[in-house]
């Protein structure tokens, strides 16, 4: 593919609340118009995305009665249809509204846990109807500033309870829905509880349906904590857990910069893009970034074609990368390739143990060896430079 033009089979996807960002933060206002979720849907699909995300809220007002709602949906659905677009991916908005100040599964107040969880029950109903086959819960408000004021434990487990139940839903309801979750360390909190990847596949490991719940990371959010956002994939993958991903761009140290993807971190986007399309992954390549602030109603379609179009770009890079024989040769010195040989084949015995002991091993020689990771890493930036 040498003219990189995204098309359905590529799985690329975007929230309605991405391209629908109206330029608005903590210090400005709005600088673009809104976005109707319908020309969004036409526009995204003309560009080559197969499908887009969704809170409750981007499709339905908070508060819309049953027969707007469903106004709302029918016309929702024709655009899709006419699109050859589908919905990859639903959710919940749990943060906007003040009433989830305090958080929404983890409030303090048990009169909001509720209205949170029936808020969420109606939006899965909503997911399944249009067809989506993950439920993402990212926890906007699950956290805290003042940490004496709201018990940790406690907030764990009522994180555990909400999660149990919404899978017995999803279960009794017999809805082909997966549930993935989203950490953050923080922001809009001041910290969030299910903070990184590790925190979240700690958290599905306590519930009673681990295999329904699975991790949707964020390039931005664990670059946020300054982890490696590859190995936080890569612990999802190793875990049978990454059932969705948020691609975006960030710097480290900074706010949530939902950045174009690859726009400030090219080599670690080329790295993701080649773990991702080698690891067999085939959930939707999902986009939840936004066109810059400065940008007018046309800048949001340059970001979005470019976000796409960087993903295809970097992913031939990534098979040329591989091909390079003088790749293959610093892969080898680097024993990257032997990595996947099992240390002690078998695992445990008592007879492998006592060979492991008998064995001599050339201490100084190992010690000695080189690995070429400099030659490997001048390797990927050479390809990235295009030389
Ligand atoms: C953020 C998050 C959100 C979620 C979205 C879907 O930092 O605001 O990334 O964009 O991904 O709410 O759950
Ligand atoms: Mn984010
Ligand atoms: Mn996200």
């Amino acid at each position: 593919m040498s003219d990189y033009v995204p098309a359905r089979e590529h799985r690329f996807s975007f929230g309605l609340w991405t391209v629908g960002q109206q330029g608005r933060d903590p210090f400005g206002d709005p600088t673009r118009a809104p976005l109707d979720p319908v020309d969004s849907v036409r526009r995204l699909g003309q560009l080559g995305a197969a499908g887009v995300s969704l809170h409750d809220n981007d499709l339905v007002p908070f508060g819309s009665s049953a027969h707007e709602r469903d106004r709302l949906l029918a016309r929702f659905r024709a655009a899709l249809e006419e699109s050859g677009m589908r919905v990859t991916t639903a959710t919940t908005n749990l943060f906007t509204h003040p009433i989830f100040r305090d958080g929404a599964f983890t409030s303090n107040d048990r009169q909001v846990r509720r209205f949170a969880l029936r808020k969420t029950l109606d939006a899965i109903d909503l997911g399944a109807e249009l067809g989506a086959s993950t439920y993402v819960f990212w926890g906007g408000r699950e956290g805290s500033e003042v940490t004496a004021a709201k018990p940790p434990v406690d907030a764990f487990e009522r994180y555990r309870e909400a999660l149990d139940i919404l899978c017995g839903y999803v279960r009794e309801q017999g809805y082909d829905l997966r549930l993935a979750l989203e950490p953050k360390p923080n922001e809009p909190r001041g910290d969030s509880f299910v903070a990184t990847v590790g925190h979240a596949l700690a958290l599905i490991d306590r519930l009673e349906h681990p295999e329904l719940v699975g991790v949707n990371p964020e390039v931005a959010h664990e670059t946020m904590a300054g982890l490696n956002f590859c190995h936080a994939v890569a612990l999802a993958i190793w875990a049978g857990k990454l059932f969705h991903i948020d691609l975006n761009s960030q710097r480290i140290g900074r706010f949530d910069q939902d950045l174009r993807f690859g726009q400030e971190d090219l080599k670690e986007a080329f790295l993701l893009v080649r773990l991702l399309e080698s690891s067999g992954y085939d959930g939707p390549r999902h986009f939840d970034a936004h066109a810059l602030r400065v940008e007018d109603a046309e800048g949001v379609w340059a970001f979005a074609a470019g976000c796409m179009r960087t993903y295809l770009i970097l992913a031939e890079k990534a098979r040329a990368f591989d091909a390079d024989p003088r790749v293959v040769d610093a892969l080898a010195t680097a024993g990257a390739d032997t990595l996947g040989l099992e240390t002690l084949p078998g695992g445990y015995s008592a007879q492998a143990v006592r060979a492991l002991r008998e064995e001599t091993f050339d201490v100084d020689a190992l010690a000695a060896r080189g690995y070429a990771n400099e030659r490997l890493d001048q390797l990927v930036v050479e390809h990235l430079l295009g030389v």
